[in-house]
């Protein structure tokens, strides 16, 4: 069958990775891709944002039998209802489906009508009356924009006087434009976060193993939030019991939710969880793989994904199971100098090739381009550098082997990564 990919980062270069291991598939084509995706796929440029007639036509034409959604601004703007009216297949939720993540206070009030577990939290559309709100209940307390706003829309404030500003940032400035009509503020919920992702035919369940992604900036995860920094698999914080509670309390009853309000949820689901206490809660809500958590949690599917993807869409994944390898992985995100802020692109990448040659070591290109028949930086994720192991340390230390013979000019990335799993390994 021919595949058609939809995105450019890490988390596509990881799914067209798993993709072309499939013996069912031929060929593969990736919108955008990158230069590392250009290894496996045909990468074509597209303007697809509100051209999605266009694109249908490419998958008629090129006679595409599955496209798959990596990123969420398709998925939010309607790329598979727009699919399902030519008959096509396409992984991901409707327009409609998104909202759980393109909504905070549509996914906050689908989790309270369904008593899922989540922060407490209250609604407003007038920023005096969220401000008197926030002086009413005090700090540590977390305020966030309605509507999608590239990861920068939530805020957890330990001051008060922060969540003050964030809501003249969000309402008064309009920093997000209309994603900050609405805004939820919630409490401050403590304890380790953990990423949940399973696959959904609307009506199963089919969990893939849990990660923990590392989004601050700087070692010790202080700093602003990025995209993400690094990643691995499984989370020692999911403990057996954890995973059963998360199941049960949190991802059937979104499941049967979404179904029982008419709005039956297909695709890969991501929750993205507070945990204390063996406690699961849920932050938020993703309506697609996880980016960099893919990047730990593919490498480690021995199953084959496209007979899994098929099923959540023809609706018989009852009938599938996943097996996966106990070998942890980590990856490692090597970033340009200056993100999460401004930086330079157009940096020659050298080592690639040495490291192609490592064993359980898979380099998967975010932000990378070719120019003049070299690979160079073209983001402010450039490279997850991904290992299985043996154990966590293991894991680790050959991701770090691996990231230490890779460089460009200004090439940063966290020396921590997998710092948790590895503590409560020594406990
Ligand atoms: P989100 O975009 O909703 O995942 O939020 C980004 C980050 O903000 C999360 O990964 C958490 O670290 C933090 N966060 C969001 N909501 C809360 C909350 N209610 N309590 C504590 N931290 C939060
Ligand atoms: N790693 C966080 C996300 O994919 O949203």
């Amino acid at each position: 069958m021919n595949v058609l990919v939809i995105g450019g980062g890490g988390r596509e270069h990881t799914l067209v990775w798993k993709i072309a291991q499939s013996p069912l598939v031929k060929k593969i084509y990736c919108i955008p891709g990158n230069a590392g995706i250009d290894k496996l796929a045909e990468c074509l440029k597209m303007d697809i944002e509100g051209n999605f007639d266009q694109l249908a036509e490419f998958a008629k034409e090129k006679n595409i039998n599955l496209t798959v959604v990596g990123p969420e601004d398709p998925l939010a703007n309607g790329i598979v209802d727009h699919f399902q009216k030519f008959d096509l297949k396409i992984f991901g939720p409707t327009k409609s489906a998104t909202e759980i993540e393109s909504s905070k206070v549509f996914s906050k009030e689908f989790m309270i009508r369904h008593n899922i577990p989540t922060a407490k939290a209250e609604i407003f559309d007038d920023p005096d009356k969220a401000k008197s709100y926030i002086k009413k209940v005090g700090a540590p307390i977390v305020v966030k924009a309605d509507g999608l706003a590239k990861g920068k829309g939530v805020f957890p404030c330990r001051e008060l006087q922060k969540a003050i500003d964030a809501v003249d940032l969000i309402m008064i400035n309009r920093e997000f434009g209309d994603a900050g009509n609405k805004i939820v503020v919630e409490e401050f919920m403590e304890g380790e976060e953990a990423s949940f992702i399973a696959f959904t035919d609307g009506k199963t369940v089919l969990p893939t193993a849990s990660s923990q992604d590392h989004k601050p900036i700087f070692d010790g995860d202080k700093g602003p939030n990025t995209g993400g920094m690094g990643a691995y698999s499984p989370a020692p914080v999911v403990t057996d019991e954890v995973h059963e509670l998360i199941m049960e309390t949190i991802m059937k009853p979104t499941i049967k939710g979404m179904l029982a309000e008419g709005i039956p949820y297909k695709g890969a689901l991501y929750a993205g969880l507070m945990i204390s206490d063996g406690k699961p809660r849920v932050v938020e809500f993703n309506a697609r793989f996880g980016d960099p958590e893919s990047q730990a949690v593919l490498p480690r599917m021995k199953s084959d994904i496209v007979p899994i993807i098929m099923a959540c869409i023809d609706g018989t994944l009852d009938k599938m199971e996943i097996e996966w390898t106990e070998r942890p992985a980590v990856c490692v995100v090597m970033a340009s100098k200056g993100y999460p802020g401004s930086y330079e692109k157009g940096k020659v990448i050298s080592g690639l090739n040495d490291v192609s040659k490592m064993t359980d070591v898979m380099v998967f290109h975010a932000g990378t381009a070719k120019k003049d028949g070299e690979i160079v930086t073209s983001g402010g994720r450039v490279l997850g550098v991904t290992a299985l192991g043996d154990t966590i340390k293991d894991a680790i230390d050959k991701a770090y082997d691996a990231v230490k013979k890779i460089s460009f000019d200004g090439a940063y990335y966290r020396n921590d990564i997998g710092y948790r799993a590895l503590n409560r390994s020594k406990i």
